[in-house]
């Protein structure tokens, strides 16, 4: 049987649940909404990141827009941004009449280098967007002081980062603003939600304050957000996954490159505009809150399994001709994808897919490549090698135990030149 490279951390029958139960509340005549429960999920995210405040917002996309506008910034001032992310942190940015300015970054903490940051800032620059990829400790205090010189506004995104650390404390916490993302996947998957922490009481206020100009979604918004996970998560199911979908992703590989792309939402219809659409600007959802609410206590006993396991594969590799990102030497990895940096990528791709494995390069776009944002594209050579040569291995707790052992099995068997390439 094959075996997905990424999962839902929810179960079907969950998903189903929560498709039947939002689809009731959108027939039922609403109620006044339920904001006691948003703040619950606000106060208890805050609490398990350790951050002062939670403000909670529709994406996280919608969080970074609020932090920057609170901080009523200049037209044209510039924002350093990563070269690897979801496109609507460019449109959030360019929204405001900001400029974003592509930094490169560094392969071992998949962070922005250190000098290229240096090197980047300018009489114009006020702010950074700090990135954090796949689960990997990367440590951001050599960055956040030389931002503090500067005097830029510093926002770290850990959504792929959730109970991830360094020197004890949670990334996420080091800037004036962390953001995450509880969209489909993430271990902290909420049907979607944006939430921002900080322990700036003035900053919290601004937020909230930006929050509550904001509307209740409808609740007709709910629904297709749980469909999409219900999707991907009975689609990759194994046997599903085993029948339908790997066969007819191998075939797409082969006969039509460029669609798996699409599917998988490295290309976001509508991407490059400039503008965030106007569902983003909306609350959080109670059901959203709720589900949070629900996940929550999973996500620490989810990160320990695959610390363990992503530690034994990469263990493993250890003189196999691959690198890993190590991230700072005193952190937290969480894992939420491991990751493996080959040197062939398709030949590593085709020998896993004959051993039933699914692997693939991240599916968030190369930003700085100037597909979408040519006015500010730039080389960014490093990112361009992850994206190309950082290939997600399958390596979850959705996962059986003997599943875990054979991935990292096939990994070393075709890494080590036993399985083709
Ligand atoms: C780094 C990163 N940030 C944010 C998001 C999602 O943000 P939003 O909640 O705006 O969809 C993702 C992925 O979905 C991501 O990979």
């Amino acid at each position: 049987m094959a075996i997905a490279r990424a999962r839902v951390y929810h179960s079907v029958p969950f998903d189903v649940r929560n498709l039947v139960t939002s689809s009731v509340a959108t027939l039922r005549s609403q109620g006044p909404p339920d904001d006691q429960v948003v703040e619950t999920f606000e106060r208890r995210f805050a609490e398990h990141v350790g951050a002062a405040h939670c403000v909670s917002f529709a994406f996280a996309r919608t969080a970074v827009h609020q932090a920057l506008e609170s901080q009523a910034l200049s037209h044209g001032s510039e924002v350093l941004m990563p070269p690897i992310t979801i496109s609507p942190m460019m449109d959030a940015v360019l929204s405001l009449g900001l400029r974003p300015v592509f930094v490169d970054i560094d392969p071992n903490s998949l962070i922005f280098d250190v000098e290229a940051f240096e090197r980047a800032i300018t009489p114009n620059t006020r702010a950074a967007l700090i990135t954090y990829l796949f689960g990997i400790a990367a440590d951001p205090t050599p960055l956040i002081e030389v931002a503090a010189r500067a005097g830029l506004f510093v926002i770290e995104d850990f959504s792929h980062n959730l109970g991830a650390s360094v020197g004890g404390r949670s990334l996420g916490t080091f800037g004036d603003v962390g953001v995450y993302s509880c969209s489909a996947t993430k271990t902290l998957d909420a049907y979607g939600g944006g939430l921002a922490v900080t322990n700036s009481t003035s900053l919290a206020g601004l937020l909230r304050t930006a929050q509550r100009r904001l509307p209740h979604p409808p609740a007709r918004r709910v629904p297709p957000k749980v469909l999409v996970d219900l999707a991907w998560n009975a689609g990759s199911h194994k046997s599903m996954w085993s029948a339908v979908a790997f066969p007819l992703i191998r075939a797409l590989r082969r006969w039509a490159p460029g669609v798996e792309d699409a599917i998988s939402g490295a290309n976001t219809p509508g991407a490059g505009t400039g503008e965030l659409a106007p569902e983003a600007f909306e609350r959080l959802s109670a059901h959203q809150a709720r589900v949070g609410l629900a996940v929550l206590p999973s996500v620490e006993p989810g990160n320990e399994q695959r610390r363990r396991d992503a530690e034994r594969l990469r263990g493993a590799l250890r003189g196999l001709g691959c690198s890993v990102p190590q991230g700072a030497p005193a952190g937290v990895h969480v894992f939420w994808q491991t990751v493996v940096v080959v040197d062939d990528p398709a030949g590593f791709q085709r020998a896993l897919a004959r051993l039933g494995i699914d692997t693939a390069p991240t599916n968030l776009p190369l930003l700085s490549d100037g597909g979408l944002y040519p006015d500010v594209a730039k080389s960014c050579t490093v990112a361009e090698r992850i994206k190309q040569r950082a290939f997600y291995v399958p390596m979850n707790n959705r996962m059986s135990r003997r599943d875990r052992a054979r991935v990292t099995d096939a990994v070393v068997q075709v890494l080590g030149g036993r399985g083709g390439g």
